[in-house]
């Protein structure tokens, strides 16, 4: 959460990079952003915002060209506010330039608040007497350091935990220390998890970061004019072709003097390698490649991480001498561990129990023997689940991540390690790596020459030609205030995952619960304004569900019917019933029905969940890429 990007040059600006970067890092958190750069006055000039990086480059670009208005009085570090209201900006200067130059060194940030409102004061970076920072993480004491600060005379502009940083180093600078030593000696005065870089108007050469628990990568330019430090290889695609990420307690330093030399030091200040990695990631790879949003790309790329996964996927991890499987995720992963859970109790006959990364990390726990635990996490940075299989790791328990991103801390920390195989997502709301996700669970569950997987696909081909209805349906539903989704077996983990997804995307409140249980307190909810989302595919639940639909209906509560040709003959009285909508799905040339079909149809429903909250939050012009307040990555507990 939160996003770094920091740049030496040997060329003569860094602006446009840096915020050409931060634009790929978005999805870590776009409340503000702001950049700190050198000018070629040797001046720091800041620049931070409210809002998305759209709003941070049209300031930027409006303080080149037009300069910056001058405040009324030029206190040292002064600010002023320019823009209206809603995006107010606050611009730092700490002389009177009348424009802000360009520079060779420079720091960005887009943030995710954890510590102090979203405002331009608690937007990155802090400023001190010529040094600037920028931090993802938290500071867990800071409020000791800040009192201790306020006692040396530093005033506080916000109330961010991150500001301490700049204001430490700026302390150390004071009683004599040079900029490298000031800022290890910060380090060492810090707890919890951050990743930081900084720079230092007197030290225009000189940019430093490190590292305790937030990832963080390096690189240089394929033209060795640039010197990255990034808060993950995305900012860095199409820059660097060579990449190496930090290890925990890393600092890295580069110097610029003819060239560009930098090095990397461990916690205890010894110099080491790290090693170099092929950064693939494309622009094809990060870009919307024609689709309106990140969000749709990948919805629509659901038939092809399937396809990827039989291929591709290495399954090489054998399941079946356990007498357990513990499961543990947060958001989406979660859901996916869920669906899981029914798959291989039902298909492997391993116990299974599936528990929230959060809650799993802070309890004691009961192993019994022969256990595995699998983490299932798409960005494989996600702070509870990393934790709690770093307790697991401690125990000395058989742990296996199954993740997108391999390059992730939870990736390179577990036992053994799966990658699924979705692609990049840059959309917050995870969809596709939902598909990738169950379907490694799946081929740990069935080997692969035994899993056929075309009545998913055959029903996800039906969901996409017929989304137009969906979105008809979104149009209908888009002002109602609370949604219920239904499902049973297979189908609840489902109902969760589109009520979830309705939430982040839509913020209309919406729950998702087990058809049976409906009547055990949401049915009360139930009036003609509250819409039910009914996941019913044919299988052994069908006659149940489709009773728990009539009790809804017979309540005068309006129902959205999501099955499949296969129930065409059970659901006349609802196709009649003027306050359901049925979306029938086509499954197609499916030769028989098995008992592994009955299990698999339900995850290609996900694909419908997924486009309704999508076209709801469309038609509240809301964006769906990036829902208020949340984050792809979430590194803060
Ligand atoms: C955030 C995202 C969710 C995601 C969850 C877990 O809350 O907004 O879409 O499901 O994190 O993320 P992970 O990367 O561990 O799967």
């Amino acid at each position: 959460m939160c996003g770094i990007i920091s740049i030496l040059s040997k060329k003569d600006d860094v602006i446009g990079d840096l915020i050409a970067s931060l634009r790929k890092l978005e999805y870590r958190g776009y409340d503000s952003a702001g950049i700190s750069y050198i000018d070629d006055n040797s001046v720091l000039q800041t620049i931070k915002t409210i809002g998305k990086i759209e709003v941070l480059e049209d300031l930027v670009t409006k303080n080149q060209t037009e300069g910056v208005v001058r405040p009324p009085s030029k206190p040292s570090e002064s600010e002023f506010l320019i823009g209206d209201t809603e995006h107010r900006s606050v611009v730092q200067q700490e002389t009177d330039y009348e424009e802000l130059g360009r520079g060779s060194i420079g720091i960005g940030h887009t943030r995710w608040a954890t510590h102090g409102k979203v405002s331009p004061q608690n937007a990155h970076p802090h400023t001190s007497n010529g040094v600037a920072i920028v931090h993802n993480g938290i500071i867990e004491n800071y409020r000791e350091l800040k009192n201790s600060l306020i006692r040396d005379n530093f005033e506080f502009d916000g109330e961010s935990d991150s500001e301490v940083i700049a204001k430490l180093i700026s302390n150390h600078l004071k009683n004599g220390l040079e900029f490298i030593d000031a800022f290890k000696n910060t380090i060492a005065q810090l707890s919890g998890t951050f990743a930081i870089v900084a720079i230092y108007d007197l030290a225009p050469n000189i940019i430093i970061g490190t590292k305790r628990g937030a990832p963080m990568t390096i690189g240089l330019s394929n033209d060795k004019l640039n010197f990255y430090i990034a808060s993950d290889a995305i900012a860095l695609s199409t820059l660097c072709d060579e990449i190496s990420y930090l290890e925990e307690g890393d600092y890295v330093i580069c110097e610029k003097s003819d060239q560009l030399n930098y090095r990397i030091l461990t916690e205890n200040w010894e110099s080491i390698e790290r090693d170099k990695v092929q950064n693939t990631i494309s622009m094809a790879d990060v870009g919307k490649n024609g689709f309106e949003d990140f969000m749709m790309k990948e919805i629509s790329e659901e038939p092809i991480v399937i396809d990827n996964m039989i291929t591709q996927f290495n399954c090489d991890f054998d399941i079946s001498h356990y007498r357990s499987i513990y499961i543990i995720a947060c958001g989406t992963s979660f859901y996916a561990g869920l669906l899981s859970k029914y798959w291989i109790e039902e298909m492997a006959g391993i116990h299974v129990d599936v528990e929230i990364a959060s809650e799993f990390r802070y309890r004691n726990l009961v192993s019994p023997k022969d256990s595995l635990y699998v983490f299932i996490s798409q960005s494989g940075e996600t702070i509870d689940t990393l934790a709690a299989m770093r307790k697991a790791n401690q125990l000395g328990l058989d742990t296996l991540s199954i993740v997108n991103v391999d390059s992730s801390s939870i990736a390179r920390e577990a036992g053994h390690n799966l990658k699924t195989l979705a692609g990049f997502e840059i959309g917050v709301a995870s969809t596709k790596s939902f598909i990738a996700q169950a379907m490694a669970m799946l081929m740990l569950t069935i080997k692969k020459n035994n899993l056929d997987v075309r009545i998913i696909k055959n029903i996800m081909h039906s969901i996409l030609l017929g989304k137009d209805k969906i979105k008809v349906i979104a149009e209908k539903i888009k002002d109602s205030k609370s949604m219920l989704y239904m499902g049973r077996g297979c189908s609840y983990p489902i109902a969760l995952e589109g009520a979830l997804k309705m939430k982040e995307l839509s913020y209309i409140s919406a729950e998702g619960y087990p058809s049976g249980e409906t009547k055990h307190g949401p049915i009360a909810m139930i009036d003609s304004n509250v819409y039910s989302i009914v996941i019913a595919p044919f299988d052994r639940y069908f006659d149940k569900t489709l009773s728990n639909t009539q009790e809804i209906l017979a309540r005068h509560g309006p129902v959205i019917f999501l099955t499949t040709d296969r129930a065409i003959p059970f659901i006349e009285d609802l196709e009649n019933n003027n306050l359901a909508d049925c979306i029938i799905f086509h499954e197609d040339a499916v030769p028989q029905e098995n008992q592994t079909d009955e299990l698999l149809r339900p995850l290609s429903f996900a694909m419908a969940v997924h486009l309704l909250a999508y076209y709801t939050a469309k038609a509240k012009g809301l964006d769906a890429d990036k829902p208020r307040n949340l984050a792809k990555s979430v590194t803060v507990e």
